[in-house]
């Protein structure tokens, strides 16, 4: 049931909120400031490497996750499409951890790879939406997300919800590996304690994006740009913005730019940047100049201080409240998708339909 929601995907991206807070509460204890002590398939703190692999919007949540683990547990990630992992026989060390992220838990691809996994005798985890799905059941341990049934094919809640496991996961792994101490620890789980909070704060921005998307809607193409977290984030507004409206876009590691999308640039094409005031955020704004001094029209996601330093004529810029750097990937990613909801819905596309589009692809 839609209830007072246009579509499932408008319903979905509004029910974060409170599927993120379920998610993480299911992983983090806070009130004592740590990670709880859930079962896991393999033991964080004496695993070499993790073995990540899952397809579309799953992969870039892993994507996210792989900067996380690196960062705050100094476990080095290998990250694949479930397509390409399955068949490139990858050497494996016996010391891996594997992990797989799929919501429906019965993309083809993804099993395939478990599967491969599981003949190289690796520990197997699952972040899964659906408990009684065939990867849940093929795994070691699993991961639930809960962020109840997704009915829109363009995920949404279950990518938010992913990022939310992966950085309780990331918390723990930092924590069984001593890169944190318990007050190191105890701040990261405040800080995720917060995403809820900011998350519904950034829904009040559906009014601007609404009026941004009308613009956006007559366009033929767009990119988008970010670094760091925000690289997979790009990449995730484009997929969402051409799954559900069909406007061809591209989403980019910003430092790229000049490696040959920069080509593309001109007034017919906007540059959509999410770029929150952080430590790389000077090295986005100079691949912003570029953008300007080449006539293109630039949609700026970020932050007070980022509006406040860009210096750079925007078309729009959505300002996202302040938030710590480690959920700042799961508030961002509420701008992204309402963007390419709304101006789908300027389209008149099927929404929660996209032509070609299956919500779960069990053939590969
Ligand atoms: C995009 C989208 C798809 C899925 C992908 C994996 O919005 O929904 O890219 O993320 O097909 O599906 P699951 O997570 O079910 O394995």
């Amino acid at each position: 049931d839609k209830g007072n929601y246009r579509h499932f995907m408008e319903k979905e991206i509004y029910e974060q909120p409170e599927v993120v807070s379920h998610t993480l509460a299911h992983y983090l204890d806070f009130a004592n400031g740590v990670a709880k002590d859930f079962e896991t398939p393999f033991d964080f703190g004496k695993i070499d490497r993790l073995a990540i692999s899952a397809c579309g919007t799953a992969y870039l949540a892993g994507l996210v996750g792989k900067y996380w683990f690196e960062r705050h547990a100094r476990l080095p990630v290998d990250i694949d499409i479930a397509s390409e992992f399955r068949y490139r026989e990858m050497p494996l060390s016996k010391q891996s951890g594997a992990l797989f992220i799929s919501q429906s838990g019965e993309t083809a691809d993804t099993l395939a790879s478990l599967r491969y996994c599981r003949q190289e005798g690796l520990p197997i985890g699952a972040i899964v939406n659906v408990r009684e799905s065939t990867i849940a059941r093929e795994s070691d341990g699993i991961f639930p997300t809960l962020a109840g049934p997704e009915i829109g094919v363009a995920s949404t809640k279950a990518f938010t919800c992913q990022l939310s496991v992966l950085a309780s996961l990331a918390v723990k792994a930092a924590a069984a590996r001593g890169e944190v101490d318990a007050e190191g620890e105890k701040l990261l789980v405040r800080q995720l304690s917060e995403a809820p909070k900011l998350a519904n704060q950034t829904l009040k921005l559906a009014g601007q994006i609404e009026k941004l998307a009308r613009d956006l809607s007559h366009y033929k193409h767009v990119l988008y740009l970010g670094r760091d977290t925000n690289y997979p984030l790009a990449m995730e507004g484009a997929l969402k913005l051409k799954e559900i409206s069909y406007i061809h876009a591209e989403g980019y590691a910003a430092g790229e730019l000049k490696h040959g999308p920069i080509a593309l640039i001109d007034e017919q094409m906007p540059v959509i940047v999410i770029a929150p005031h952080d430590r790389i955020f000077e090295k986005t704004v100079s691949n912003m100049q570029e953008v300007a001094a080449r006539g293109g029209k630039i949609i700026l996601i970020t932050d007070a201080k980022g509006a406040k330093h860009s210096t750079i004529d925007t078309l729009d810029t959505i300002i996202v409240p302040d938030v710590p750097e480690i959920i700042s990937p799961i508030v961002y990613s509420l701008p992204i998708q309402m963007l390419a909801y709304y101006t789908a819905v300027f389209m008149g596309t099927d929404v929660d339909q996209p032509r070609n589009l299956a919500k779960s692809v069990t053939v590969e």
